[in-house]
């Protein structure tokens, strides 16, 4: 089986890690150094459950005063430029980096499960918004993935679907990770936000707003009269952004993805029904029972 050692997944405080993605030292340098801001805005999630679209709905909202749409940067670079990942960027590039000069609200994102966050960022009042999707989803997408971004273009869909069902996969275990941030966001729910990216999909409208004035940066009536909130979602809706030329063509310096295309796939909420067989979806959904059995968290 060559794909877990194609990927580096590293076994490493209870969660597999994409080493060459993230390598261990990042995440420990951050764990080390980094110093949260109660104005710190942090997008969470595990890859391919709606990172991408969070964080252009992020950075749309907390910027729209300073640019309008059409000069707003995310016309030209991806969003995964515009809020960085700290285990996959600042603290890979540099151990110890100077992040005091980044202006307020420093936006930052990670892939990393709650318990392995900073501990200033769980002493501080800063942000994070967590992005969760149906796991059937995000087993499709995750497989569309990698074989992109490690060259197997013969990677079996089996052999990713039982990585998955065993929790070996990137920041894996799924449900491992959901949970943490899920107990949090009942605990501190002015420090956490869950979201989910079917009821983002279903009702947009809805969760953006929600997710405005979580961050602190609500619409008011006046925008909410003349259509902010809609131009926003379209802006940041998966057909617009996939035309964009940076994320047709583009990549990203120094980045191991090959193309930023590979992060607009299709977009759709159910797309696991042209993938995966009846039994697989009933030995998955098995799983999830069992390890989400003593919680309130559930995936439809
Ligand atoms: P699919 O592979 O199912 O199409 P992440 O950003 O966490 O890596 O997740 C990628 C998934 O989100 C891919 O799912 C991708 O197509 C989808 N996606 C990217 N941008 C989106 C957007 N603006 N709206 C909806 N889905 C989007």
């Amino acid at each position: 089986n060559i794909s877990p050692s194609a990927q580096g997944l590293t076994q490493f405080q209870g969660f597999w890690i994409p080493t060459l993605i993230a390598p261990i030292s990042s995440i420990i340098s951050f764990q080390k150094y980094f110093q949260a801001l109660d104005e710190d805005i942090i997008v969470a999630s595990k890859p391919k459950a709606g990172t991408t679209w969070l964080k252009a709905l992020v950075f749309t909202i907390v910027n729209r005063h300073s640019y309008k749409l059409s000069n707003t940067p995310l016309n030209s670079a991806n969003p995964h430029q515009l809020i960085s990942h700290f285990e996959i960027k600042f603290y890979k590039e540099n151990l110890n980096p100077d992040l005091s000069k980044i202006p307020s609200p420093r936006l930052f994102s990670t892939h990393l499960p709650y318990p392995m966050l900073a501990d200033s960022i769980k002493r501080s009042n800063c942000r994070i918004v967590y992005i969760t999707r149906n796991p059937f989803d995000i087993v499709v997408s995750s497989w569309h993935f990698i074989k992109g971004v490690h060259n197997l273009p013969d990677w079996p869909l089996e052999d990713c679907f039982e990585m998955f069902c065993r929790g070996e996969e990137s920041y894996g275990p799924f449900w491992e990770h959901a949970l943490g941030y899920w107990n949090m966001s009942m605990e501190k729910p002015s420090n956490i936000l869950f979201m989910r990216y079917e009821e983002l999909k279903e009702d947009p409208v809805a969760q953006t707003k929600r997710l405005a004035e979580f961050l602190g940066f609500p619409f008011s009536i006046e925008e909410e009269k003349t259509g902010v909130v809609n131009q926003i979602i379209d802006f940041c809706s998966f057909n617009h952004l996939k035309e964009l030329e940076v994320n047709k063509t583009g990549k990203m310096p120094r980045s191991i993805i090959p193309s930023n295309k590979l992060f607009f796939r299709s977009g759709k909420v159910g797309d696991y029904i042209n993938y995966l067989s009846p039994t697989a979806v009933e030995l998955l959904s098995n799983v999830l029972k069992e390890k989400l059995s003593e919680s309130s968290l559930t995936f439809n």
